[in-house]
């Protein structure tokens, strides 16, 4: 990790902040783009997982597109220079001004989740004159073997119109003058590790594009979302992510059929370029005889493990302690769950070392809020420095 060998400049800085490595990011974009270039497989990255200017300019260079879930995504990707015909919107809740937005500056696709979004976008369109291209956003009903918190294609979930119902209403889908079905967009979750998931995402898509082909419908691109997951036990074991084994599922099991394939990445890009840098306030003991490390960063910039128990490596990166001992690192937010990790192993640990939080580039600073009006963190990247 970057912020072992920087440890003794990163003191300098004032905590807690994101450290980005932008060499890592670069060979995560080029390898990423390597193994689709094979397939010709079209590529957006979720602006979601982290919009910070800079990552946004060299992900930029890169050639990917972009998949937002908000008008202000739209915005902020148009700003940071993307082409909007490179640009996808999915959400399950689009606002009409969103919708608007979206439709005027001209998207690639707007990813419709329900009948009545479909109605809205057709008859917004007809006001501006335009016919929208969009994509049907089904729900294919799978387990991503993930944290329940975060999968989204489950029958029950709120993403997505199930294809029950694209059946039922084929007639009316089909109607509509104003929007024109380009394609079929699925998303079924984050952080997916077990990648057979992904081979049955394939029979499923291929068995509904063939049924709803046969109803009339015509389908020129299929997004089949984001998920891959990244290594956040021991993220130094797998800095760049397998994209060439997801790929090669998609390749292998996708019934492409002249259609293009588009991908949704997020996390997989920018989880492990990140880390959270944070300097120990406090230490203390409990009644109980728990040892808190009081860490300067909280729940605010790095609501992961407070939101959904989510594990992220912590390491000391400035004691020259042999001796270890086991702590409870909390945050300094006014809630009991603002807990980055219950017992972890550290070399003995004194106010005024630094940890780092790893793999935090990804759903990090995007996630960041002001609660307790703490000040948002501060982006120190290893090109700058
Ligand atoms: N496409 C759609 C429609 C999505 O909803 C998402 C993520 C992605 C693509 C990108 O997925 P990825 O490749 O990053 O897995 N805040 C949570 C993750 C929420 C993901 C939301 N949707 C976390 O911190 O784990």
């Amino acid at each position: 990790m970057l912020s072992r060998q920087l440890a003794a400049r990163l003191q300098t800085f004032e905590t807690p902040f994101y450290l980005y490595d932008i060499n890592l990011l670069r060979q995560t974009l080029e390898s990423l783009t390597a193994v689709a270039s094979k397939y010709n497989f079209k590529l957006h990255y979720a602006i979601k997982a982290n919009y910070d200017p800079h990552i946004l300019s060299v992900i930029r260079e890169y050639g990917l597109g972009i998949d937002c879930a908000s008008g202000g995504e739209i915005r902020a990707a148009i700003e940071a220079g993307f082409s909007p015909d490179g640009i996808v919107y999915a959400g399950v809740g689009k606002k009409d001004k969103e919708l608007q937005y979206a439709i005027h500056t001209g998207i690639f696709s707007i990813n419709c989740e329900s009948l009545e979004e479909l109605a809205l976008i057709d008859r917004l369109a007809g006001e501006l004159g335009k016919v929208q291209d969009i994509a049907l956003r089904i729900n294919p009903d799978i387990d991503p073997k993930t944290n329940s918190c975060i999968d989204t294609g489950q029958a029950d979930s709120k993403f997505g119109i199930s294809y029950e119902e694209v059946m039922a209403n084929a007639d009316l889908i089909k109607s509509y003058k104003n929007v024109r079905i380009r394609g079929m967009h699925l998303h079924i979750g984050s952080q997916i590790r077990e990648l057979h998931v992904f081979q049955y995402l394939c029979d499923k898509v291929n068995a509904i594009v063939d049924y709803l082909t046969g109803m009339g419908f015509n389908f020129e691109f299929v997004d089949v979302g984001g998920g891959l997951g990244v290594n956040y036990d021991i993220p130094e074991n797998e800095p760049v992510p397998n994209f060439a084994s997801v790929f090669a599922i998609i390749n292998q099991y996708l019934n492409v059929s002249g259609r293009e394939v588009h991908f949704e990445f997020g996390r997989s890009i920018v989880a492990q370029c990140g880390e959270l840098i944070t300097r120990v306030l406090f230490r203390k003991d409990t009644a109980t005889g728990r040892k808190l490390v009081i860490v300067d960063a909280s729940m605010t910039e790095l609501i992961r493990p407070a939101l959904y128990g989510a594990y992220h490596n912590i390491e000391n990166i400035t004691s020259e302690e042999n001796r270890k001992d086991r702590y409870t690192i909390v945050g300094t937010a006014c809630e009991s769950t603002d807990v980055f990790n219950q017992s972890l192993t550290l070399p003995v640990t004194v106010r005024g070392d630094l940890l780092t939080i790893k793999s935090a580039g990804a759903y990090g600073m995007s996630m960041a809020s002001r609660y307790n009006l703490h000040d948002l963190p501060g982006a120190v990247y290893s090109d700058e420095l």
